[in-house]
């Protein structure tokens, strides 16, 4: 066992990823850019104006990256071969666990290599963790791919505080049970301190878990497992569990939003567009839980109906590229493609197609100029354990324009309660909420954007990350 590390980081993040990811460019050279997703969209703004490292891979196989200092974080690479990127991060990750954990929209595939190499990858998460940290640091290990850290973090360095935050939803207890590792997972998880989900729902089935699979399992060691609402004792240990619903930095991206180049660029994409009466955006990673393909059927079937003009209607459809080479992914990609050429194909006339659609990622700026030059936002997915994307849209709205259409089964619907909530499996509801949000009295607008914006932007991401590390600090913890 280690005794600390006394000249490492007080505060380390650690993830699947870092918030840098490495390129290969054709010409054999590399080159980092920003990691996608909404973890390191809302990690980085707090570490940056915190001192700290983080721990993840660099997004390329077979690479080894000496640790570096970027934008004031400490970035330290954990390298992976070519066949756990398959086994650990395509496989595990993103076959086993992420369908399993998004209500099973696509069928989890369960493969015991897979397990084999997401512990064995785990296991050099937690090392590198464990020599990095200094001696009585604040670890904070993030999300699905590294739910086994926290417990062998712990045997390697009791010193450590540690917490846990997944950011995808926890799903209930009777899609997890199926998961042939379910007990090696909640024990991996109560290696924490702290334990932390974005709704109240995945802190209550975590807990029901816990004292299920593991409390009446004498053989594993665990009989002294009791549960009570927001903490398991684990021998004399307090886990706590909770819900934390993670934010955005608001005040900085209404400040980009509010600066002269982003209006400019947003007037000018309104100009690029011919000056519709109305611009819908869509905003999203390419995934199958994001629902792009319910807001291209709901858009295709109110076109057909009369019931969206496409002489007055453009959509913009932003999709970042993600996990291309796992076949849900693949299979998405081309039928999502295929919509789009559809509609065109239907009802766009020459230079004026009715859905502009972008695989492409584009910067913080862009972003708040495409944000700000939508009147209509469509964030549609089956399940989404937050979204941030349509807290950006509401924080880039200091003009209280614009109208967000959002799904019930993304967690910020609990709180941005007066966006037009829809569930996407009701196409018809769908293409009425559009309908709506396409024809919103101006006043009803403001009026919803107003509560929207009070929302987003008193509860930031600061304020999320604090709430978190206030609840994991030691005076917290005596059950
Ligand atoms: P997820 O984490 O599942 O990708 P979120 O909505 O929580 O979903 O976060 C997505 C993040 O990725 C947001 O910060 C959003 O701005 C960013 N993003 C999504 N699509 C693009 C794009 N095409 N270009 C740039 N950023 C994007
Ligand atoms: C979601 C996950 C993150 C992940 C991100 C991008 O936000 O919660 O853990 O980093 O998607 O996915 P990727 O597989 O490219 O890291």
């Amino acid at each position: 066992m280690s005794s600390g590390n006394p000249s490492g980081a007080d505060f380390v993040v650690v993830a699947n990823r870092l918030p840098v990811d490495l390129e290969r460019l054709s010409d054999g050279s590399q080159r980092w850019k920003h990691s996608p997703g909404g973890l390191v969209s809302a990690l980085v703004p707090f570490l940056r104006n915190n001192s700290g490292a983080w721990v993840g891979w660099p997004g390329l196989a077979d690479s080894a990256v000496e640790p570096f200092e970027d934008e004031g974080i400490w970035l330290h690479a954990v390298e992976l071969s070519a066949a756990e990127v398959r086994d650990y991060y395509e496989g595990f990750s993103n076959a086993t666990l992420w369908p399993l954990y998004h209500d099973v929209v696509a069928p989890p595939v369960f493969d015991r290599g897979w397990w084999d190499s997401y512990v064995k990858v785990n296991h050099r998460f937690a090392e590198a963790c464990a020599k990095v940290a200094a001696q009585d640091a604040i670890v904070w290990v993030q999300d699905y791919q590294l739910q086994l850290v926290p417990a062998m973090l712990r045997e390697q360095r009791p010193d450590l505080r540690i917490g846990f935050f997944l950011h995808i939803p926890f799903p209930p207890t009777e899609l997890f049970m199926q998961l042939p590792w379910r007990a090696e997972i909640i024990r991996g998880l109560l290696g924490a301190d702290l334990v932390g989900f974005h709704r109240p729902g995945g802190a209550q089935n975590y807990l029901w878990l816990a004292r299920r699979l593991l409390g009446l399992d004498p053989s594993r060691g665990n009989v002294g497992v009791r549960t009570r609402p927001g903490i398991v004792q684990v021998g004399d240990r307090p886990v706590r569990v909770g819900a934390f619903p993670i934010s955005i930095d608001s005040v900085n991206l209404d400040s980009v939003a509010r600066s002269r180049p982003v209006v400019q660029r947003s007037q000018q994409i309104r100009t690029d567009l011919g000056n519709p009466k109305k611009v819908v955006l869509g905003v999203d990673r390419l995934d199958y839980t994001k629902g792009i393909d319910i807001r291209l059927y709901a858009l295709q079937e109110l076109l057909a109906e009369g019931r969206v003009d496409p002489d007055e209607v453009v959509m913009i459809q932003l999709a970042t590229p993600s996990r291309e080479r796992v076949e849900h992914y693949q299979k998405m990609r081309s039928d999502i493609e295929r919509m789009v050429s559809r509609i065109n194909g239907e009802f766009a006339r020459v230079g004026r197609p009715v859905v502009h659609y972008l695989h492409q990622s584009v910067d913080r700026a862009e972003l708040a100029a495409f944000y700000s030059a939508a009147d209509v936002m469509l964030v549609t997915p089956l399940r989404d354990g937050m979204n941030l994307v349509c807290k950006e849209y509401v924080a880039c709205r200091h003009d209280l324009g614009g109208t967000l259409v959002l799904s019930e089964f993304a967690g910020a619907a609990s709180e941005l309660t007066s966006a037009f909530l829809v569930n996407p499996h009701d196409l018809d509801g769908v293409k009425n909420a559009m309908e709506a949000a396409l024809s919103v009295d101006p006043a009803e607008g403001r009026r919803r954007m107003r509560a929207l914006r009070r929302q987003v932007l008193t509860h930031d991401v600061d304020r999320w990350a604090r709430s978190f590390l206030d609840a994991l600090g030691p005076e917290q913890t005596q059950p």
